[in-house]
């Protein structure tokens, strides 16, 4: 962990911006250039996901981070898949090629990408969802402190995060599950704006007295 005096703290950029501020200018960016983010950078965002809540303090997650050869290496075992899957129901050539080139070189879209991996329960009090939750809440904390720091993410799934082929280059068992992969990077376009559902639209109060 690095501490409050630690000299690596100085390398790392950080906004004034308030929790809130943070939570609500934060916005997914899928185009990044191509300089990654150092080791200390993508360690400040591991090290905010494992202060997420979590039940029984299971600690469920693992990380992965791939960078360099090892997203083209993945890009593979994905294109690979894809392969297999389309073979079962098949499209015109054309399209499948194009399909199964996009699976191949999709976390090239960012220098590094982090596989977000939720385990599943040891003990029989524990819940399997509980431990995908605090694995989401942990990838939030990336994304967050991510913002905090001026880098670009994007937290992604689609079918290679239900792939077993993925899962076993991995080294996961098939019962972990793959809750993220977030690609990270520096951004190349500004964030493009979004209005969510007002609050008021989406909540029942009972019982609060003014
Ligand atoms: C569980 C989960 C899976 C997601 N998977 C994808 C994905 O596969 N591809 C993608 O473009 N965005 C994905 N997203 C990101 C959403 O598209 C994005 O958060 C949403 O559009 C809201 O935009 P914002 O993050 O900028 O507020 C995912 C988000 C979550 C929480």
């Amino acid at each position: 962990m690095l501490t409050k005096n630690h000299p690596r703290r100085q390398v790392i950029k950080q906004t004034s911006m308030s929790i809130f501020e943070t939570i609500i200018s934060r916005r997914s960016i899928g185009k990044m250039t191509s300089q990654p983010p150092t080791r200390q950078e993508i360690e400040r965002l591991l090290e905010a996901a494992t202060h997420a809540p979590n039940h029984h303090k299971v600690e469920p997650w693992k990380f992965f981070v791939l960078a360099g050869d090892a997203r083209q290496q993945l890009g593979i075992v994905m294109a690979e898949s894809l392969t297999q899957r389309l073979a079962e129901s098949p499209l015109p050539s054309e399209k499948q090629d194009a399909l199964i080139n996009k699976e191949r070189t999709k976390l090239m879209r960012s220098p590094v990408v982090i596989a977000v991996v939720a385990e599943p329960p040891r003990q029989a009090h524990v819940l399997a969802i509980e431990n995908i939750e605090a694995t989401a809440a942990a990838t939030q904390n990336m994304l967050l402190v991510a913002e905090e720091m001026g880098l670009a993410c994007m937290w992604r799934t689609g079918d290679a995060a239900y792939d077993p082929r993925v899962k076993e280059w991995l080294q996961l068992d098939p019962d972990d599950h793959i809750v993220a992969f977030v690609y990270v990077g520096y951004p190349a376009i500004p964030r493009l704006e979004r209005r969510p559902v007002p609050y008021d639209e989406k909540t029942t109060w009972l019982g609060w007295v003014e």
